[in-house]
């Protein structure tokens, strides 16, 4: 099976792939800047249910990822934004020289460059830990709170990409209210400037909600991705007590 489109097309093609007749190979050649710089690349497939994201899913890896970022000149300007969520999310859980590259006003024609180092931090991250026991949690920086609010917005209100960018601007919040450097201000700086929203327009209890029935949680704490400074994470079990608390004064 060949997944050519972004990362919808590649997440459902892909979970096909890896249960028609128990398996068959997969190409993915991804046409979203998400889908070139996270989705394509590290086996994860899946579709949503209606109690919640990527509820349904295998992990399988495909036979060749083809990236090609001539197709991305036709992308609309918010769906190219969506991806830039990532590649932020890359520059700060790995590699701060990615955010020096994204502030320039010129990023766009650096876009290689960018897609190349980020493909390269997942590469290393699933190598280490495929099946996201430990090591590949970093890449759900924004995520957690990034999936609530897309499930709070019934999966139409936010894009993946834009989810992502509110999620890791709270992210930073808690993280700075957990004691850490605030590294919240840059973060917006940056998300503004690619075009990228920043505020959770939700209630913030039913973030904390939505949140607890995401697949991250285990028993009494929720795995948390802080960022400790630019190009540095850290994988933080968090009380769900003190979790509650803090969700509530984001
Ligand atoms: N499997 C993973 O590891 C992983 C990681 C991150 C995100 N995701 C998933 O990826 C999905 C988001 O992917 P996305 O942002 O690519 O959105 P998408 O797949 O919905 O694509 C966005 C839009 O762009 C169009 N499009 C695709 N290529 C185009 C091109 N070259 N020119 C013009 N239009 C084009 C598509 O038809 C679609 O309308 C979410 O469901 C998210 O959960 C999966």
């Amino acid at each position: 099976m060949i997944a050519l489109c972004g990362g919808v097309v590649g997440d459902i093609t892909g979970f096909a792939a890896a249960t028609f007749l128990r398996g068959v190979s997969l190409c993915q050649i991804p046409t979203t800047l998400l889908a070139q710089v996270d989705s394509s690349v590290g086996g994860k497939t899946g579709v949503d249910l209606p109690e919640g994201k990527n509820l349904v899913g295998a992990f399988y890896q495909p036979r060749l990822v083809l990236i090609d970022p001539n197709v991305l000149a036709s992308l609309p300007d918010s769906t190219f934004a969506d991806g830039m969520a990532e590649v932020v999310k890359y520059g700060y859980i790995s590699n701060r020289d990615i955010l020096t590259k994204v502030s320039q006003p010129d990023y766009k024609s650096n876009i290689e460059n960018i897609i190349y180092e980020c493909v390269k931090i997942k590469r290393d991250v699933v190598a280490i830990d495929e099946h996201d026991t430990g090591l590949r949690m970093i890449l759900n920086f924004g995520h957690t709170i990034g999936h609530a609010a897309e499930k709070l917005g019934n999966y139409t209100d936010l894009t993946h990409g834009q989810a992502v960018a509110i999620g890791m601007v709270a992210a930073m919040r808690l993280s700075a209210l957990l004691g850490n450097e605030d590294l919240t201000a840059p973060l917006i700086d940056l998300l503004k400037h690619i075009g990228l929203p920043t505020e959770l327009n939700y209630d913030r209890e039913a973030i904390f909600n939505a949140l607890l029935s995401d697949k991250k949680k285990f028993g009494a704490t929720v795995n948390f991705i802080l960022v400790r400074e630019a190009g540095r994470a850290e994988i933080t079990p968090i009380d769900a007590e003190k979790l509650h608390e803090d969700v509530l004064k984001l």
